[in-house]
């Protein structure tokens, strides 16, 4: 597994507005959008491109294009809808699948109960949107589910990460050199209820209230 946490002021910046208690809703959906365009480009360096013949106004040239099949970008519902647009707009022509995973307040164990995605991943290249890499048990299921249907390499964008998600994922894919995670930043670690400290508080409800 790689970890690469994105140092740049813009996307710092952006994160720090998100942490913001006082942030509401439409701003936090908005930054939320910005700083997963800006995870995105670093996401994307190793997205798979092909020789592609071009004219220009003065020349013909050779330049490169996305290679068919086109990646597919799961956002895993609910937070993860919230970084959709941001993703797209980057790869525009990538396919979007969706997974339903819900985590047990108690347990903190990941089951999914929904999912809209081919049964037949092979050869594509897959990005996760999860906003809040926590306890890792949902994104291990969710890699999981993707490999065992044969994606040949599975990036997670997530906004932020604690040390003990990471380590969690690290050591489900420890062999996997093609399980990538991109983040904002790493925070400190983890409380009781399994939240990021300092964190941002609930991603899903910051994007979209408590229902
Ligand atoms: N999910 C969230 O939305 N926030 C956290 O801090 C941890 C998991």
């Amino acid at each position: 597994m790689r970890l690469s946490v994105i140092d740049h002021p813009l996307v710092a910046h952006k994160l720090t507005a998100l942490r913001d208690a006082s942030t509401d809703s439409p701003t936090f959906r908005r930054l939320a959008d910005e700083l997963v365009t800006l995870l995105a480009y670093e996401a994307t360096r190793d997205v798979s491109v092909e020789p592609h013949p071009v004219t220009t106004p003065v020349a013909p040239t050779t330049g490169v294009r996305l290679t068919s099949p086109k990646p597919i970008v799961v956002p895993i519902l609910r937070a993860g809808l919230g970084m959709l647009d941001g993703m797209v707009r980057l790869l525009p022509t990538a396919e979007v699948g969706f997974l339903g995973m819900i985590r047990d307040e108690t347990t903190l164990q990941a089951t999914t109960y929904a999912n809209r995605l081919p049964d037949d991943l092979s050869g594509r290249q897959c990005y996760v949107l999860d906003p809040m890499l926590a306890t890792g048990g949902t994104l291990v299921a969710a890699v999981n589910y993707l490999l065992d249907r044969g994606a040949v390499d599975v990036t997670a964008i997530c906004l932020l990460a604690a040390p003990e998600g990471i380590e969690v994922v690290r050591a489900a894919f420890d062999q996997h050199a093609h399980v990538t995670v991109v983040t904002a930043a790493v925070d400190e670690r983890l409380d009781e209820q399994g939240y990021i400290v300092p964190g941002l508080g609930d991603a899903g409800d910051r994007l979209y209230g408590v229902v």
